[in-house]
């Protein structure tokens, strides 16, 4: 992971959020279930890995891959026969990255009521070519204040990643030049 913002390569044209935004939706069953009854967690994660991962490629325009996921929060237990609606969009695009938002939204099978927000999520994404090597990436074009305000904040998690990353690597190097050893 780069320590620096390299920003958009000028040379490829911007795209808007809304052309890759997509939504997935899916039925819970009986597989997906944890130990008490309700559905697992992993079973989410994956159907966020899996939208988020469909937008990266649609707005990139070929293969990207999970580089992270964070602050994935689980709101309220989904249940069988819940029908649940993963929405996905990019939020923020660097240079071969890019942040895809997810919010996880339950249909309960057995009330007639606007479906609930369950989860949410942030994951990052890089654009990478045949031999896995990151790639460039559109820039993403904010249409809507929402889109605006989710750029923003994307880009304060960026901040915020790379700078605990650095902490990190900084802190081993003290240490490592102490001979401390773990
Ligand atoms: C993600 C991956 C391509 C990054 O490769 P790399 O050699 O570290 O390349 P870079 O440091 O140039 O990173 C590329 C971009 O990804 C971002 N990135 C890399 N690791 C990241 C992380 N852990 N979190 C957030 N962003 C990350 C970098 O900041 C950079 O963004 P930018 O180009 O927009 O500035 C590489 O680590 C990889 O292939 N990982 C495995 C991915 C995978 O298999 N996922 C599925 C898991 S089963």
């Amino acid at each position: 992971m780069t320590n620096q913002d390299r920003g958009p390569d000028p040379e490829i044209s911007g795209k808007p959020n809304s052309a890759s935004r997509t939504t997935l939706s899916h039925i819970m069953t009986g597989n997906d279930t944890n130990l008490l009854g309700t559905v697992h967690g992993g079973v989410i994660m994956k159907l966020v890995d899996d939208v988020a991962g469909a937008v990266a490629g649609r707005h990139s325009g070929g293969p990207a891959v999970t580089a992270s996921m964070d602050e994935m929060a689980f709101l309220e237990p989904v249940r069988v026969g819940d029908l649940v609606h993963v929405k996905a969009q990019v939020n923020w695009t660097g240079r071969s990255s890019m942040e895809v938002g997810v919010r996880v939204l339950a249909e309960r099978w057995n009330e007639s009521k606007p479906a609930v927000q369950v989860g949410s999520a942030y994951l990052v994404f890089a654009a990478v070519d045949a031999d896995g090597k990151p790639r460039p990436v559109p820039q993403v074009l904010p249409e809507t204040e929402r889109d605006r305000r989710r750029y923003q904040e994307a880009q304060i998690r960026r901040t915020h990643r790379l700078a605990r990353r650095r902490a990190i690597m900084e802190l081993r190097q003290n240490r490592a030049a102490e001979g401390i050893e773990d």
